[in-house]
């Protein structure tokens, strides 16, 4: 069932000799370094508010999940980082499966939904889910209806050749978003007809962009007429009041379950557990509708945002999180499409 995804159909987002004597509560605290691989609007208040509630000093870094994979593999001899909070669960197993993550059972993991539990199962203890959300697209209305181009409602309709150069995705490589639609088609359509369905797409392609959202936003700007990110970062825009349509595709869609992991030989290994029960918190949670992020929370006692694209109402595949988020698959898929699509002419 195709859904077009507007907003009303969504409901509704001191000093001197006194420093020794009483050092101030972060210095008593300590000190963290997350790794953030959602949107800077959401990783921001997140950090105040940790540090306000515990006194710990977070130094925060946002990147995709991809690059901060790769930055967590290029650390491993040296961690940097502490704790990895958010981006799509693949890398978070990756990195899982190749050692680079710590084991933790946190003891708020009680009240956690099934599929943030299995996540944390799947990968003996080493990463756990903090949300989820639904892939899809998203057009600018304004553009599509000035370019006489047909409103897409399904993944074929984006091979539309009036769509040339006015289709935007991310790279897999650096993104989970557009890992997550790799792995998508691939289940969907088949491996070959999902790589055959991605070299048409990339004759539309007029930019793969670093960040998942950033097509969303492309979008919004009318600096694109389509945008593939998932549904919860297109209604930030529509909430915002861009001109945009969000679109679960007909044929169906994947969707990811954001994730959060220790990273191994974390300096500052106590703060990384107090940020990781910290966050599995309905306080904590809560704070992404705040930040106008709409996924849908981990934790059953964390309310669902009204604006959240409803995942019930969406044709969901069946993803293999286990598979696709596997070391060997992943490597893979990604060096097929570098080669397969990415650097072919247009
Ligand atoms: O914060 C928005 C978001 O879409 C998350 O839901 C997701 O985990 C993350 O960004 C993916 O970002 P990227 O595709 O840049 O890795």
């Amino acid at each position: 069932m195709t859904r077009n995804l507007t907003l009303s159909a969504l409901g509704g987002l001191f000093v001197g000799t006194a420093v020794l004597a009483f050092p101030s509560m972060a210095q008593a605290q300590g000190q963290l370094t997350v790794y953030c691989s959602v949107q800077e609007e959401w990783c921001r208040p997140m950090v105040e508010a940790f540090e306000k509630d515990t006194g710990i000093k977070v130094s925060m870094t946002r990147k995709s999940s991809g690059e901060t994979y790769a930055q967590i593999k290029a650390e491993a001899s040296n961690p940097k980082g502490d704790v990895w909070w958010g981006g799509t669960g693949d890398p978070h197993m990756q990195a899982a499966e190749e050692g680079l993550t710590e084991e933790y059972k946190s003891p708020n993991m009680a009240n956690l939904q099934d599929w943030a539990v299995k996540q944390w199962s799947q990968t003996k203890g080493r990463t756990i889910g903090i949300y989820s959300g639904a892939l899809g697209f998203a057009y600018n209305t304004k553009l599509i209806a000035s370019k006489g181009i047909p409103e897409p409602k399904c993944w074929a309709d984006l091979l539309d050749p009036k769509l040339k150069d006015e289709v935007q995705v991310a790279d897999p490589n650096s993104s989970g978003t557009s890992y997550t639609m790799l792995a998508t088609l691939v289940q969907l359509m088949g491996e070959d007809k999902a790589f055959d369905y991605m070299k048409k797409l990339h004759k539309n392609i007029n930019q793969y962009t670093k960040s998942g959202a950033a097509p969303a936003k492309a979008t919004s700007l009318g600096e694109t007429t389509v945008g593939i990110a998932f549904l919860h970062d297109h209604v930030t825009m529509i909430v915002e009041g861009a001109p945009m349509k969000a679109v679960a595709p007909c044929e169906g869609t994947g969707y990811e379950i954001g994730s959060m992991s220790i990273i191994k030989g974390a300096k500052n290994l106590e703060n990384a557990k107090k940020w990781y029960d910290w966050a599995l918190t309905p306080k904590a949670q809560a704070m992404a509708a705040a930040a106008r992020s709409y996924q849908v929370p981990s934790n059953k006692d964390t309310p669902i945002p009204p604006q959240s694209p409803k995942m019930a109402d969406i044709k969901l595949i069946d993803f293999d999180f286990a598979k696709y988020g596997s070391s060997a698959e992943r490597k893979r898929l990604l060096a097929k499409w570098d080669a397969e699509v990415k650097n072919q002419p247009k």
